[in-house]
């Protein structure tokens, strides 16, 4: 039994020398110490996908500047825990465990990322360090995407990130960005598919003073993903590969890349991210469209990268479709909010054409579902009244409901509201009918 063991830990060590568990050199000095920021003890929701956030204040004295050096995951539910992204704030917050989504979070400046499949610790360059304590970040916020596919009640966690630091500082703050794109539509039985998102030349010359360099990076994707790339482009041409994990992505072991020799970003240089899915072949067969989505049965496509001297704010570079979200943007995407949009759609424009393109009620039996309406047939001289037309304008002329924004808009937040089915016959309907 126990020469089986060694035998095949031996094979082991020789011929898979691809997922590597490595130990930063650096936790082994003696002046190194760790801090684990966990979550308090949470349930797990017997659901498929939920995602569980936590602030806390970091347990050592915040008159002292620190570096971050290393950090490792400490994973208690192997089978569930499907990402980790630990955020850091300035101010002081202190929260129980909740429910939250992928973007809201009261710390925004991101440390690390982790994802299912990251093999042992994350080491920073030898030069750099994330810092933290005196006049910098004073919490920490946990944030974790629970895949729960056996839908198994009764799970509880408390996951985390073990932190390790020393009051010896590097040479320089390193910072974290991601990048890539937010818009993904990949149709089914398809093989190498791509998808792009750029943190693009606009968002680094806003961005950057000077130039960054890049010192380790991951590209992120969720089961359909083959294949990944990262590309250095300068003036339209790319310059450098970054990365090729072309032939080499595996979800269950996604490769992370060092470089030794940090990679000169300048500003008006854009980074391009390519993502390939395979929707034809084997377990990644699928036989509907996959969209972007923050649950394991949608897609993402991100670069995690990590770069040195920090840019403070500077955490996201990506795209919704052409447009860019380099940070601080506002929220709008080619000039849409999407919470935004939601909110008015349900508070005024819906209201706005119902009752202007539907049946007036000088009839006492009007039906109460323009649904039931659109079976009698919707009166087309209400329909197509310029009232109703400057009602369905409202809307639809919206940058909200314009092309590739507008089809996310219905297709993620309209759906969810219930007077949407009644308004789509409408609009629908008019478009048909009414001559313009
Ligand atoms: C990336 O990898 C693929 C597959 O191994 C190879 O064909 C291609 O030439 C590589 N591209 C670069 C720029 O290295
Ligand atoms: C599509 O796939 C789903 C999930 O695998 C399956 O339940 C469904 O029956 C399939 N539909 C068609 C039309 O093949
Ligand atoms: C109201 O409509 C229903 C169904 O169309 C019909 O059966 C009923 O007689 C109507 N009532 C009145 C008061 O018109």
């Amino acid at each position: 039994m126990f020469a089986l063991v060694t035998t095949i830990l031996m094979l082991t060590s020789t011929v898979s020398s691809a997922p590597k568990s490595p130990i930063c050199d650096v936790t082994k000095d003696p002046d190194i110490k760790f801090v684990d920021i966990r979550l308090t003890k949470t349930k797990v929701p017997p659901i498929l996908t939920s995602y569980v956030c936590q602030a806390q204040p970091i347990p050592l004295a915040m008159d002292v500047a620190y570096h971050a050096v290393a950090f490792e995951p400490i994973i208690e539910n192997k089978d569930v825990v499907h990402h980790m992204l630990l955020f850091g704030c300035e101010k002081s917050v202190s929260e129980d465990p909740h429910a939250c989504s992928g973007s809201d979070n009261v710390c925004r400046t991101f440390l690390v990322q982790w994802s299912m499949g990251i093999q042992g610790q994350i080491c920073s360059h030898p030069d750099t360090g994330v810092r933290f304590g005196q006049d910098s970040l004073h919490s920490l916020s946990l944030q974790i995407h629970y895949n729960n596919a056996k839908l198994a009640a009764g799970l509880a966690d408390s996951s985390g990130v073990r932190v390790y630091y020393t009051t010896r500082l590097r040479k320089y703050d390193a910072g974290n960005v991601q990048i890539g794109q937010n818009d993904l539509q990949i149709p089914p039985g398809v093989a190498a598919f791509p998808q792009y998102g750029f943190c693009s030349s606009d968002c680094t010359n806003k961005w950057l003073q000077q130039p960054i360099y890049l010192t380790r990076a991951h590209i992120h994707m969720h089961y359909v993903g083959d294949g990944g790339r990262l590309e250095l482009v300068r003036n339209g041409q790319t310059v450098e590969t970054i990365i090729n994990d072309t032939t080499t992505f595996d979800y269950n072991n996604p490769p992370a890349h060092y470089f030794s020799d940090p990679v000169q970003v300048l500003p008006g240089d854009s980074l391009k991210v390519t993502c390939y899915y395979n929707t034809r072949d084997g377990g990644k067969y699928r036989n509907s469209t996959v969209y972007w989505d923050e649950g394991s049965s949608g897609e993402m496509c991100y670069a995690f990268i990590t770069y040195f001297p920090r840019v403070p704010d500077f955490d996201q570079c990506i795209q919704f479709d052409v447009y860019d979200i380099c940070s601080s943007h506002g929220g709008l995407v080619g000039g849409c909010s999407f919470g935004g949009f939601a909110r008015s759609f349900k508070n005024i424009l819906a209201e706005s054409i119902l009752s202007h393109c539907s049946l007036p009620s000088t009839n006492q039996n009007v039906s109460t579902s323009v649904v039931q309406q659109k079976a009698d047939g919707l009166d087309l001289r209400i329909l197509c009244s310029p009232s109703c037309e400057e009602a369905i304008q409202q809307m639809t002329g919206h940058p909200c409901m314009q092309n590739r924004v507008g089809s996310h808009m219905r297709r993620v937040y309209l759906a969810a509201v219930d007077s949407w089915q009644a308004v789509k016959v409408i609009i629908d309907t008019a478009a048909k009918h009414c001559a313009d």
